[in-house]
């Protein structure tokens, strides 16, 4: 595990775009495993930037998203493929019909794991972009979830409606289950890009680098990833 400490906020999303660029730029066809959430939201600015200013194009590229609430329809302003249009997709040259993610409204919800399954199957993912949950998860993969998982339908616990909250008018709005990829498909990425920012962050990550893998703690599973690197501001790191 490569550790990355930065100044701040900024820092922090300046050296997560240069990798992601870097990336674009030799791989045009690459494919982005991609994340929602605050932590990601300097990157996607940054890369838009580039975009409208040195040409770095996403013509070829595919986008692979993490999650989705259940529930929540593709045109709703907290879904996650709203998010991904609104913050990223709508401002770069990228292709919709080439970016995926799990469908909030599936009627069929265990076809939807399976279709959802089929597509991280057709396209390895190159890197995987990843937050932190204030309790150790990655994409909405809760502590306890099995180290072998694939896409799965997830009740959300407690601490991560309540941290998700803030982005809805009243807690009671926000969705109690949700898609997500499993751990084993994080894994499969061929690089691991975890951000982490904010004193809110400090313990899980404390718990990360002093713990050995554990499914308490999901995020921890990347100890066994060979090439993953975690990028902190001065607050996550706080604790360490
Ligand atoms: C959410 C998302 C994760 C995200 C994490 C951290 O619940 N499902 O993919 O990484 O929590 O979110 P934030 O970046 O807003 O702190």
């Amino acid at each position: 595990m490569n550790i990355i400490k930065t100044e701040d906020y900024d820092e922090l999303s300046e050296k997560a775009s240069e990798i992601i660029i870097k990336l674009v730029r030799n791989k045009p066809d690459a494919v982005l495993g991609l994340a929602t959430g605050s932590t990601p939201l300097g990157l996607y600015k940054r890369l838009v930037t580039d975009h409208k200013e040195h040409g770095t194009s996403y013509k070829k590229v595919r986008a692979v998203n993490l999650d989705e609430y259940i529930g929540l329809d593709k045109a709703h302003t907290q879904s996650y493929a709203y998010f991904m249009r609104k913050n990223l997709f709508d401002h770069i040259d990228i292709n919709l019909n080439n970016t995926y993610i799990e469908n909030g409204t599936a009627t069929d919800e265990q076809a939807e794991c399976e279709r959802y399954d089929g597509i991280l199957g057709r396209f390895p993912r190159d890197i995987q972009l990843l937050g932190l949950g204030s309790n150790g998860h990655i994409a909405f993969n809760e502590p306890g979830t099995k180290f072998d998982s694939t896409t799965h339908i997830v009740t959300l616990a407690d601490s991560t409606v309540k941290d998700n909250a803030r982005l809805f008018k009243d807690i009671s709005e926000v969705p109690r289950k949700a898609y997500t990829m499993g751990l084993k498909s994080i894994m499969q990425a061929k690089k691991i890009l975890l951000l982490a920012n904010g004193l809110n962050k400090a313990d899980a990550v404390a718990k990360l680098m002093y713990g050995k893998p554990t499914e308490e703690l999901p995020a921890s599973i990347l100890y066994n990833h060979k090439d993953c690197t975690v990028i902190l501001d001065q607050e996550a790191a706080s604790k360490l």
